[in-house]
């Protein structure tokens, strides 16, 4: 089967439905935040707040390359560098999960694991409505999110890519 990768902002759900999504395929999953943590046996608000987010950001270009798995989740900030997209682009499709604004807010009230997600309102924003274009540049696909629960949203992944499976 072809190789799929999950964009999306933080909070967009990208490894619940990657999980999911796996479970409904027999599908093996990775992920590209927990890669890199495994890599650095640390965790990335550390590797943020010791290395700076540039350092960060080579880690994630090694590990969209490295990385294996059919299914693959990929931090919010895939998008930020072309090669990445298109190191994905050589190997599978690419899924855009799209959620609001106001959910990603409802989603991640009280996070603290995520650095970006550490700033005032206005910034967050800001960066959410800056990376849209990108995402949906990169994608083969974009699935709605808003609404709708995890099932459906695995359904309108393997509808929308045309994937032939057999059911469990
Ligand atoms: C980031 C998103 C995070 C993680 C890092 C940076 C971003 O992943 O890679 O904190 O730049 O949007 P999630 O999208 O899984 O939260």
């Amino acid at each position: 089967m072809e190789r799929i990768f999950l964009i999306g902002f933080m909070g967009s759900g990208k490894s619940t439905i990657g999980s999911e999504l796996c479970a409904r395929l027999h599908a093996d999953f990775a992920d590209t935040d927990a890669y890199i943590e495994e890599m650095q046996g640390r965790l990335i608000k550390d590797i943020f707040a010791v290395e700076g987010e540039a350092y960060f950001r080579d880690l994630e270009t090694r590990a969209i390359q490295e990385v294996s798995g059919t299914v693959v989740s990929t931090g919010g900030g895939i998008v930020e560098r072309k090669e990445n997209i298109t190191a994905m682009k050589e190997r599978g499709k690419i899924v855009y999960l799209h959620a609001s604004f106001p959910e990603i807010s409802r989603r991640l009230a009280g996070d603290e694991t995520r650095p970006l997600w550490k700033q005032d309102e206005q910034e967050k924003e800001k960066l959410f409505n800056r990376r849209q274009p990108l995402y949906e540049e990169a994608a083969d696909l974009t699935v709605k999110t808003d609404g709708k629960d995890v099932e459906q949203i695995v359904s309108d992944i393997i509808a929308g890519l045309g994937i032939v499976h057999k059911q469990a």
